[in-house]
């Protein structure tokens, strides 16, 4: 069946991962990747991808309405899955005026653009279902203790951080655009990703690199915090899944049931790092250094994705020691990938970020 998926943040990580699954599962598909390129966006993640006739870029701002709705009108949009965001906590805190624009704002305008452009032309009989769906995070549901029960998509919200209050805001606009307006919309809420091209300023990629160079693991607090992390192929897959099965007006969370303390992860990336590279075993150990904690750090996040395994049949593929095996041999064989993401800018930023622990 044809249809013209609009895909936003498809430059970023995880976007960039959905678009190269769709482009090659689905060739009867139109899929537009929008994309503002910021820093944390880069075409060279869609290099293998970029030539098929089935796949578009365009560089534009989610935020800017009057585009994102010309583009929506003129391509007849039928589907969106909406990725772009300012996805970083600490940066969060340095700028939070950025995520409100962004995550909210940008998400209002989306939703805005859709609701116009398929209240005006109703779709024909026999094509396939419109729907609006919207990427969130397991942040917005706030922080766990050690013995608390997993999220449910019954947690009530209770964002901490700038980042998760934008997202948590943008998923609750989302949710008032199908009740109110009828808008065909579907959130999911996922733990931490790892995987290839996660930009280098998140906890696994930054360390992995950081390692191989043999410079200082900045590990906030003591490393005792929680993270439910799930490969990247296995959230695209899961995306893939509800988008097509998904009912319309749910939430499902999305979690691979892999919680990690941070320093024990971090552990098993020096140890993984310093194999692969035939270092002594632990030669890198003394690089873990302990840093002032991140404000207001959430202590646990880990999702409890059993509704998505009952009602649409998805778990995750990939077990981590041989998810975490793929992604450090990943960024080992990419380090031309990483010298050019982490030049320049980023470099400034995050020495400033560093220097101020
Ligand atoms: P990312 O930071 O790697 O990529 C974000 C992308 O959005 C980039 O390509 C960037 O250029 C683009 N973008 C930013 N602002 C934009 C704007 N105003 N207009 C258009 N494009 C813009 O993020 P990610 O880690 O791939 O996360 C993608 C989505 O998944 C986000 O919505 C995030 O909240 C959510 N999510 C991420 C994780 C995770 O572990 N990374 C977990 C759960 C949910
Ligand atoms: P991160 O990758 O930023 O994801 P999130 O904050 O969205 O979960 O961080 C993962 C965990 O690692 C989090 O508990 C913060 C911690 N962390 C460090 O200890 N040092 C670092 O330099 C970074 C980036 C993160």
């Amino acid at each position: 069946m044809k249809r013209c998926i609009l895909i936003t943040g498809g430059a970023g990580f995880i976007g960039s991962h959905v678009v190269r699954l769709f482009v090659n599962k689905y060739p009867q598909y139109q899929i537009i990747n929008l994309d503002k390129l910021t820093y944390a966006g880069n075409l060279a993640n869609l290099k293998d991808i970029e030539d098929r006739p089935n796949y578009s870029f365009v560089k534009a701002d989610i935020a800017d309405f009057d585009t994102v709705y010309a583009l929506m009108k003129e391509r007849g949009v039928d589907g969106v899955i909406h990725l772009a965001a300012e996805s970083h906590v600490d940066r969060s805190i340095k700028d939070p005026f950025t995520f409100a624009r962004t995550n909210v704002i940008g998400t209002l305008s989306l939703l805005q653009a859709a609701r116009l452009c398929w209240e005006a032309s109703p779709a024909e009989e026999g094509a396939p279902r419109r729907l609006f769906y919207h990427i969130s995070t397991d942040e917005v549901y706030g922080s766990l203790q050690m013995d608390s029960p997993l999220f449910k998509e019954t947690n009530k919200y209770d964002p901490h951080s700038p980042y998760s209050a934008s997202k948590a805001s943008s998923d609750h606009f989302v949710r008032s655009f199908h009740d109110t307006y009828g808008l065909p919309t579907i959130v999911t809420n996922c733990s931490n990703n790892y995987g290839p091209y996660q930009f280098p300023e998140k906890l696994i990629p930054l360390f992995i690199n950081n390692i191989r160079n043999r410079k200082p693991l900045p590990v906030y607090g003591r490393g005792l915090n929680v993270r439910d992390w799930l490969y990247v192929e296995d959230h695209a897959r899961a995306i893939d899944v509800i988008f097509h099965k998904g009912e319309v007006g749910e939430t499902y969370n999305i979690g691979g049931f892999n919680e990690w303390r941070n320093i024990d992860l971090i552990n098993v990336l020096i140890e993984t790092v310093d194999r692969l590279l035939g270092r002594p075993e632990g030669a890198d150990k003394d690089l873990i250094t302990f840093v002032t904690d991140r404000a207001g750090h959430d202590l646990r996040y880990a999702i409890d994705s059993t509704k998505l395994k009952e009602q649409l049949g998805w778990e995750p593929s990939l077990q981590f020691p041989e998810g975490i095996e793929k992604t450090v041999k990943w960024y080992l064989d990419n380090q031309a990938w990483l010298d050019n993401v982490t030049s320049g800018d980023y470099q400034a930023y995050y020495d400033s970020m560093y220097k101020g622990r």
